[in-house]
């Protein structure tokens, strides 16, 4: 078989291979989906005494900034916490929605492929609904990913490459995911912020699939996948200082300057970022977008040990 027939026939496989994924997740969408509108009881008043995530997930857990807080302090922290990662949440999702509009815009949209990207555009969508929709429960700010985060998103949602792309949306929506299945499972929780999390982590199974397939697809170069590594490197990085908002620690009488530095030095809440990372660094590992360039950039995130 000549380069060129090998070449078509991999093209051909590739091809048929996104298909049958497509038809796979869209017949799953139709089967379970959920309007948030009507799925969450937003009409219930928040539960005395309970957390919004588990305590030990808190970016101040264990410091000594932890102990002096009463422990209705720290449930107030922890919805403080939840709104500030939602409101990243949006906003990833609503880069993510002009990312896909883009890989749709240019391929055929009576391609199962195509229908699949235009479905996950309408799960986010309801997502980023449902998300600001509990901020408001929460009667907490909308603290969004801070300027700088917010102005590059402006950037990176008009000019991310496939690997950028799937690579970006991977990270957010895996870490997101094992943040979320502990939340939805742990009983003790406010069961509006568990109803929540299992509406996501259901429809969001379906988009990681999307994206782990898409990265896997692409064959990058050894000069290319430097590239794209750095890349990686730096959208991991600043999503993951985006998550908690130095903000919230005001809500507790904690200055936010030394809320923040109490967090980047928590040894505890990095063991969590690296926990919650650990999967999803796995996959981009195998995509060949973890490597010398960018590990540097994952051990300050705080999602890669520092001997790994
Ligand atoms: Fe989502
Ligand atoms: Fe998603």
């Amino acid at each position: 078989m000549s380069v060129i027939q090998r070449s078509r026939t991999g093209a051909d496989r590739q091809v048929r291979d996104r298909q049958r994924t497509a038809e796979r997740l869209l017949a799953s969408s139709a089967k379970l989906s959920f309007d948030p509108l009507k799925d969450v009881d937003w009409s219930a008043a928040p539960l005395p005494g309970r957390y919004y995530c588990p305590p030990r997930h808190l970016s101040l857990y264990g410091t000594e900034l932890w102990e002096r807080l009463t422990e209705e302090q720290r449930i107030e922290l922890s919805k403080h916490e939840v709104a500030s990662i939602a409101g990243v949440g949006i906003w990833f999702e609503e880069i993510l929605m002009q990312m896909l509009l883009r890989h749709a815009f240019d391929r055929d949209p009576t391609t199962a492929h195509v229908q699949y990207a235009l479905t996950e555009i309408a799960d986010e969508c309801r997502h980023s609904v449902m998300f600001a929709r509990m901020i408001s429960w929460m009667g907490v700010p909308a603290y969004g990913p801070g300027r700088l985060s917010h102005e590059l998103g402006r950037i990176f949602k008009a000019t991310s490459t496939h690997s950028q792309t799937f690579g970006g949306t991977m990270y957010v929506e895996e870490i997101l995911d094992a943040f979320q299945r502990e939340l939805m499972n742990d009983e003790s929780l406010q069961p509006l912020t568990r109803q929540v999390s299992r509406i996501h982590v259901i429809e969001e199974s379906r988009h990681i699939s999307y994206a782990r397939e898409e990265l896997q697809r692409v064959h990058l170069g050894p000069v290319r996948r430097r590239w794209e590594q750095l890349f990686i490197g730096l959208i991991v990085l600043r999503t993951t200082k985006s998550l908690i908002n130095p903000r919230v620690y005001a809500a507790v009488g904690i200055d936010p300057r030394v809320g923040r530095e109490a967090a980047r030095t928590n040894p505890h809440w990095r063991a969590v970022k690296t926990e919650l990372a650990s999967k999803v660094i796995g996959v981009l590992d195998q995509a060949g977008l973890v490597g010398r360039t960018n590990r540097w950039l994952l051990r300050r995130a705080g999602v890669l040990a520092a001997a790994a």
